[in-house]
């Protein structure tokens, strides 16, 4: 019985994926590191810091702890400049209706995502109101493939993970899941993961109510 759905935000719900590429190809351009999209695939799901190491795995030198953390910071100003400019087509295709439908059905809604700008994210386009809790990178000390951010969004909502499934479109978050003991639909760039339970381009061409109800009556 699933009874909670657990969303990753960045590239599930919103468009903010391409923000955070965005954001670290101007940072990796001005510093002339090698960054592309290639590289970016391993980039989602991990935290700031972690995605900060896979960029300079290429960049030719080793960087002091001080220099990693002005470059973070650097890349995550050019991110929070970006959201600041987000209106409400940065929501992906399938998004509203999807939370509007499992709300009906009774499902328990969360968030489980690596970024600390979460909250932002969420207010600013008008989706907190749809969650029942949200679980974010400040509230974690490991990031996907970790499971730590799904069982806490499970542990909030007082589920149990065995009824819980997972949104993703990022590999590290279908590892994440699938630690936690979770379902997990993969969307996206995460679509065709043998490790999902099932596989959609995005939640615009999958209907995640009939799917659930479908499961539940089984
Ligand atoms: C995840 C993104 O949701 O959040 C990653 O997929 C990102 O690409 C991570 O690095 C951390 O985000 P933030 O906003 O805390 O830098
Ligand atoms: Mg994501």
């Amino acid at each position: 019985m699933i009874e909670g759905v657990i969303f990753d935000l960045d590239g599930v719900l919103v468009t903010t994926d391409d923000c955070h590429y965005e954001a670290w190809k101007r940072m990796a351009d001005e510093e002339g590191m090698p960054f592309d999209r290639e590289v970016n695939r391993r980039l989602r799901g991990v935290s700031r810091m972690e995605s900060l190491d896979i960029i300079l795995e290429n960049a030719g030198r080793v960087y002091s702890g001080e220099e990693r953390t002005a470059l973070a910071k650097r890349k995550n100003a050019y991110y929070v400049d970006m959201i600041h400019g987000l209106g409400k087509d940065a929501i992906l295709s399938g998004a509203l209706e999807t939370l509007e439908k499992l709300r009906r059905l009774g499902i328990k809604l969360a968030i489980g995502s690596s970024s600390k700008n979460a909250p932002a994210i969420l207010d600013r386009l008008g989706l907190a109101g749809y969650f029942d809790t949200v679980a974010d990178g400040n509230q974690i000390h490991r990031s996907k493939p970790d499971p730590d951010v799904f069982l806490l969004a499970a542990n909030k909502l007082g589920l149990q993970p065995a009824n819980c499934l997972v949104v993703e479109d990022a590999d590290a978050g279908v590892e994440a899941a699938v630690r936690a003991g979770m379902r997990v639909l993969a969307v996206g760039a995460a679509k065709g993961n043998p490790r999902a339970t099932v596989q959609a381009e995005s939640l615009g061409t999958f209907d995640l109510s009939a799917y659930l109800s479908g499961e539940n009556r089984a």
